[in-house]
Parts: structure tokens; sequence; C-alpha cells
């Protein structure tokens, strides 16, 4: 109840509907142990009362940058922050704090900190899915902010879509999350995970390769995601990187390489996540010397590699839970509704890797979570780290909720 507890939270609250939110965040920060300090724009108090928060949070509401006894509330507000939460965040808000636009207290606070930054946008479909709002949320999300949000659903004025602020309860959780960063749930304690992560590379020759754009990104940041939750992790990778303390990495290059390893890992693990980019064909007979400009084009032969997922899903123990990518291009749901049925996988994470901010060597992504008992979620643009919580909080609460698992 007071994970909070000694933490100073500027609450912001901008001029969208769903202000009136913003008052169940507010008794729930202070529930939680928070010293909350609100923040209101004028916008805000179109649709809610600062009296509404003066009455419920440690200190009275601020809105002016011209204060009688504080000539500079914005820098005294963010210096002193462990944390800044804004609910709900407008285009606007996230326009000028992208921008770096401080036009208002809030704004200027916002500038002003140093502290972690939770934006939790709300706004109608068009507004959010326009290209503008959603340079300004990766530009922010490069920058290391946390978005919590928004969720589906209704919208002001009766329409349905994305854009509706996220529940009180899920950003207080957000909140709690960014601020116990390393002493977060330990939900995976006890659990061998094992990772795969980059792309593979077959040999043509002693000095060249068929290879893939895979950085490995969204792979390590499911195995620092696992660990940091209490997973015991072994991560297969092409990509010479150091896991999370205590970690094992086995290195490997080829699809057989990688097959053998993650085969042989697999065999006790409750948890695969197959992020790796592995190809699905290798020259037959790679030369054994350089090949020469001067002997011509080389007619390559190909043959398939083994597709390591479908057999980790032919022969699954039981109660282990199989994770599975898919990197589009086209038809992303249609595609990877495919890939689970015929790889016998539980979960695939499909992305479009042509979609901008998204896939390969980005920090951030954007991927449709198909499950095997047909239910399907959108997790919109976040860094890779937060992708990876979001899939492992849905796979740890399936989890617990299934007789089968070890
Ligand atoms: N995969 C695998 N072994 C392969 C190819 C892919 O284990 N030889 C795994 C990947 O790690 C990923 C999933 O299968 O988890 C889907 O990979 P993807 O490249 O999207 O699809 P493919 O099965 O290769 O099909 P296609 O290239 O035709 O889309």
């Amino acid at each position: 109840m007071n994970s909070l507890a000694g933490k100073r939270i500027v609450l912001g609250v901008s001029g969208g509907i769903a202000a009136y939110k913003a008052v169940e965040v507010c008794r729930r920060l202070m529930d939680s142990g928070a010293y909350v300090i609100p923040v209101l724009t004028k916008g805000a108090t179109r649709f809610v009362g600062r009296a509404t928060f003066d009455a419920l949070a440690s200190e009275r509401t601020q809105m002016s940058l011209f204060d009688e006894d504080n000539p500079i509330p914005h820098t005294t507000l963010g210096q002193a922050a462990d944390c800044i939460v804004v609910a709900p965040a407008t285009a606007r808000v996230i326009g000028a704090y992208a921008a770096g636009i401080s036009s208002d207290l809030l704004t200027a606070t916002l500038i002003a900190t140093r502290a972690p930054v939770v934006i939790c946008p709300a706004m109608h479909t068009e507004m959010w899915e326009h290209p503008a709002v959603a340079d300004n949320i990766a530009t922010l999300v490069e920058r290391g902010v946390h978005i919590v949000g928004p969720e589906s659903g209704r919208l002001a004025g009766g329409d349905e879509g994305a854009g509706r602020l996220s529940s009180p309860a899920d950003i207080v959780a957000g909140v709690t999350r960014v601020l116990g960063a390393g002493s977060g749930p330990q939900d995976m304690a006890g659990l061998s995970v094992v990772v795969t992560a980059g792309g593979t590379r077959e040999p043509i020759d002693p000095v060249r390769f068929i290879g893939n754009h895979s950085s490995g990104k969204q792979g390590y940041a499911f195995a620092d995601e696992a660990a940091g939750r209490g997973a015991d992790v072994t991560i297969v990778s092409t990509v010479d990187r150091p896991g999370p303390p205590g970690a094992t990495v086995v290195s490997v290059d080829t699809a057989e390489e990688m097959a053998a390893a993650t085969t042989k890992a697999a065999a006790d693990a409750d948890v695969v996540i197959m992020a790796a980019a592995v190809a699905d064909f290798r020259p037959i007979d790679p030369a054994g010397v350089k090949l020469k400009k001067r002997d011509g084009v080389p007619a390559i032969q190909l043959e398939p590699t083994p597709d390591i997922l479908a057999s980790l899903g032919a022969s699954k123990p039981e109660g282990q839970v199989l994770i599975g990518f898919a990197a589009e291009t086209c038809d992303v749901a249609d595609n990877a509704a495919a890939k689970l049925n015929g790889k016998g996988a539980d979960y695939i994470v499909a992305n479009d890797v042509t979609a901008e901010n998204a896939g390969f060597a980005h920090d951030t992504n954007e991927v449709l979570v198909l499950a095997s008992d047909g239910r399907a979620h959108s997790i919109g643009l976040r860094s890779k780290r937060q992708v990876a919580q979001a899939v492992l909080d849905l796979v740890v609460a399936d989890r617990d909720g299934r007789a089968d698992v070890r």
C-alpha cells in the first residue's frame, strides 16, 4: 500500500475531458504514500476544478509561472520531484515538451526536471494517429520518457478507438514501476527463461555471409526485463553484447548453431522467447577459401535452415510457454496468425518492420501480440524494454491462471 512512500510526485493535468480521471490518479498516488503536488494547465480547469486537487493532494494546486512567494516555481518543482506524471497529456503538452517550449508552469516544469517523467496521453484517435503526435511521442521515448497508454475504447462524444487515458490503476502502477526500477515485482523468480537474439549469419565463404538487419535489441530487452523480474536467463545470441547480471550468454553465428544451443537450453525452460531473426536459407556448400572476383559471378545454391521455433513447438514440454516473433512487411495480423498456428507457439509478437520507429535497430517498437486462445493485444509505440515488459505482464498473468504450468 505504501509503495510510493517518501516519493515526491508532481501530478500534471492538462486540458482534456479525461482530466476528471486525474482526480482518481491523485487519490491513488496519495494512498500509495506519495507526496503529491498538482500542477494544472488553464485548459485542465475547464474540465475539473483546482479545489478538488487542493483537497486531495499534499499541497495546493499550482498553475502559474509567476508565484508571489516563489519567483521560480517551475525549477523548484522540477528539481525537487522524484517523478513527474502527466495525466492526461494532451497533444499540445506532448508537442510543447518534445519541442522544448515552456509556455506554462507544467511544460516549464517538465523541461526543468531531471527526474523520470511518465506521460499518459489522452486524445481522439485522429489526433493520436497524426504523424506530428507520433513523431513527438517517438522523440520523447528516445529521450527516455515513459509513456503509459493510451488504451483503445470509448472516447468523448461516443467515438471508439485508440486514445483513451489508461486507467488510474495502470497509471499508478506505471509510476511505481518507473520509481522502483531494479526493485520491481519479482514475478518471474524461479523461472528459467531462454531468449534468442540477433540475426544469424550463413557463410558464403570465409569472409562473406547471408545476414539480416536484426540488432538484437528487442531480444536483449526481453532478457533484461525477465532478469529484472527474477528469472534465470539464458541468451542464445549472435550479438557481441553482455546480458543482464547473472545471465548466461551462449554465442552463436548460424541457424544451425542457434538451433543446437536453443534446443539444449529450452529442454528445461519455463519460457522460451524466440526473438532472433533466423535466416530461412543458407548456402548449401560454403566455399572453403575466399571466392575471387576474377572467377566470375558465383552461383550460390541455397537450402532451408532448420525452423527452430516450429521444432520447439512440435516437442514442447508440458507447461512451457513458447513465444515466437513475426517480422512482417505487410498483412501483419494474417501472417502472424499463420505463424502462430503453423509453429505451435503460445504467442506470436508481430511487427511491421517497415513502420517508422519500429523494428530492426530502432530503440522503439510497436507490436501486435496474438495468443493461441484467439486474444489479440496491440502494444503501441514505446521503448523495446517497455514492449518486453507489456508482453511479459501478459505471459505472467496468463501463466498464473493456467493449471498445466510447472
Ligand atoms: N524462426 C526460427 N527458425 C527459422 C526461421 C524463423 O525459429 N529458420 C523463428 C523466428 O525466431 C521467429 C519466428 O520463427 O520467432 C518467425 O520468424 P519470421 O522470420 O518472421 O518468419 P518465417 O517463419 O521465417 O517466415 P517468412 O520469412 O516466410 O515470413
